[in-house]
């Protein structure tokens, strides 16, 4: 996720343009560029690091031009650097564009692109967008667009501009937002609303495929067509607070929504049906992955919960011995680390004290050690063998919730990938669960409508002060995950425990009234469980199931039930922990819990 703004007026572009950015840094701040034209020449300014970076860059230039266009990123292709930094332009610099999403066929297009003589000098897919601009231009800016982004797959927002037409700024989005701010005798594109509420409140919502111009007549819109289109103005009536969190009470709410979306990009370009799974750049051969005798997946908190289920899909698909540890402990315990180890460490910032601890002692044992992380530059991509990114986009809720979906499916990715190399899985297999991953997006928003029931249900057991959480097999992970979930940001005492379990101790904890949560969608578990669930019952408890749909016999032993559509039982936690995340962001709001920013708590752990 990055933040795009532009400006045409009679002011000053670049204090505009930085001011818009600033509203966008929820989107990603690992560096900030602008393109102002002025006097003829397109000016780039750009750099690594927070906006004041780059405001203490344009102190010094104090550029004048009143048109220009600036990008905050939040990097997925190529690491946080000067020159991967938006702007982008062509060779000759007359022609600028900055860019949020993601080019899927970027590589196809940039090997074309060469083929034509074209250079490129960064590694980011967007680089291609100008040069491909320039192919097609022939003196009309919206006509060169129009045919660049008919080349371009995947998803963006983009604001252009042209050097031979400098009272110009074209912008278009496919799956990526994109509005239109209308100031008095000024105008500005952002890739959301708080960029430009200083200045207006009057906008277009633009939808897929409409083209903007922005020059002295004002704003145009056009079809793919190129006919002029009308469109309503929206007149924004909330708060700039409320828009960054697009509309949703708190960061958590959104990111539990961006789910779908973040569990589709995290697939982009791995996830193919007619082609091979694409680990990025990571390449195991048959036999470096014969080689290995055992994965160790090493991580903290809720990274840890998505290795339990990296473990289960590592062994069942690729058929080698994994074992997953927490951070803190596994360095210390003495851990059987050679040269003939792969340690996958999981972290979504990338800088957990623990977790990199663990990828440096590894590495200087000689293992291998491939790092799963959602940032882009983190410590733990610079200095892990291998690294694969999730693109969850920025958490901003201390509370993981779309960074740990995006895990699992990163945990899948690599299992299949090395059943794939290693051949224990048939193409048949393979192609069965990638089928399967790709109807994921669709199944988690569809669970998202169990929100009213969550809600009502939180308002009635908002005020206990202890809750359970069973499972077995992948739902025992997904039951570690809901409770840890509920403890953080409600402050209700919690335990998650294995169904099989129970007697063994547990058992004698549940009275009459005590409030249960149980997963039943493992389904090669999901007899046991029921009669897990008939002992707790027995003993005075109340519980809310979480069952697949169709599976009405469970409701016997239920007080209340929340279906979850099926899938594959190897990829049910990414449907299954929803209904969780919900409710303990329910029950913390019924108490008046801060959800984003709980007690005590840090979003990234930097110290031991
Ligand atoms: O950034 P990391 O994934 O390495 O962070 C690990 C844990 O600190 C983190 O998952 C923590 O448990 C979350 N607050 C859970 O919601």
């Amino acid at each position: 996720m990055c933040g795009i703004v532009g400006y045409l007026g009679n002011k000053k572009a670049a204090p505009l343009l930085v001011e818009g950015l600033s509203k966008l840094e929820y989107r990603g701040y690992d560096s900030a560029g602008v393109a102002i034209l002025e006097d003829g020449m397109i000016n780039v300014s750009k750099c690594k690091g927070r906006l004041k970076n780059l405001e203490e860059r344009l102190n010094e230039k104090s550029y004048k031009g009143s048109i220009g266009i600036g990008h905050t990123r939040w990097a997925t292709h190529g690491e946080p650097s000067d020159v991967n930094s938006h702007p982008h332009t062509n060779s000759d610099v007359t022609i600028s564009v900055v860019h949020n999403g993601i080019i899927e066929n970027y590589l196809k297009l940039r090997e074309w692109l060469t083929g034509k003589g074209y250079e490129f000098l960064s590694e980011t897919d967007t680089e291609v967008i100008p040069n491909l601009v320039d192919y097609y231009y022939k003196g009309d800016l919206l006509e060169a667009v129009m045919k660049a982004t008919s080349k371009m797959e995947g998803s963006y927002a983009i604001g252009v501009i042209c050097k031979n037409e400098p009272n110009k700024l074209v912008a278009v989005r496919k799956d990526s937002p994109l509005i239109v701010g209308l100031g008095e005798d000024e105008y500005f594109i952002a890739s959301d609303i708080p960029a430009v509420l200083n200045h207006t409140r009057d906008v277009y919502l633009l939808e897929d495929k409409e083209f903007v111009v922005i020059d002295e007549k004002g704003v145009t819109l056009y079809n793919e067509e190129k006919e002029e289109i009308t469109k309503e103005v929206y007149k924004v009536t909330w708060n700039a607070d409320a828009a960054e969190k697009e509309g949703y009470e708190d960061f958590m709410l959104k990111e539990i929504h961006q789910q779908p979306k973040a569990i589709k990009d995290t697939m982009t370009s791995r996830i193919n049906l007619d082609s091979k799974i694409a680990l990025d750049k990571i390449n195991f051969t048959k036999e470096d992955l014969n080689n290995i005798d055992r994965i160790y997946i090493v991580a903290c908190g809720t990274a840890y919960h998505a290795g339990v289920v990296g473990k289960t899909a590592i062994e069942r698909l690729a058929k080698i011995p994994v074992e997953v540890d927490i951070a803190s402990e596994f360095r210390y315990r003495e851990p059987l680390i050679t040269e003939k180890t792969l340690i996958i460490v999981v972290s979504q910032s990338g800088e957990t004290a623990d977790t990199l601890a663990v990828l440096r002692d590894g590495k200087n044992k000689g293992a291998r050690v491939l790092a799963v992380t959602n940032v882009v530059g983190s410590s733990v991509s610079r200095e892990a063998t291998d690294v694969l990114y999730t693109w969850a986009g920025p958490e901003i809720a201390v509370a993981s919730t779309k960074a740990y979906v995006t895990q699992l499916i990163a945990m899948y990715i690599i299992a299949l990938y090395f059943a794939e190399v290693k051949g224990t899985l048939s193409n048949e297999e393979i192609l069965e669960i990638k089928k399967e991953m790709l109807e994921l997006p669709e199944k988690v928003e569809e669970t998202l409508k169990h929100k009213e029931t969550l809600q009502k249900f939180a308002s009635k057991t908002y005020m206990e002060k202890d809750m359970f959480f069973l499972g077995r097999g992948l739902d025992y992970a997904v039951a570690m995950e809901g409770s840890l979930k509920l403890k953080e940001i409600s402050y209700i005492h919690s335990e998650a425990y294995a169904g099989g379990e129970l007697k063994h101790g547990p058992i004698a904890l549940i009275e009459k009234g005590t409030e249960v949560v149980a997963l039943l969608t493992d389904e090669n578990l999901r007899d046991k469980m029921v009669s897990n669930i008939k002992e707790v019952v027995t003993r005075g408890a109340k519980v809310m199931g979480i069952a697949l749909e169709g599976d009405t016999e469970s409701e016997k032993s239920l007080d209340s039930v929340i279906y979850i559509p099926k899938t594959l039982t190897i990829l049910t936690p990414v449907i299954s922990v929803i209904p969780l995340q919900l409710l303990s962001y329910y029950m913390a709001k019924q108490k008046g819990c801060d959800v984003d920013k709980p007690r005590n708590l840090a979003k990234s752990v930097t110290v031991e």
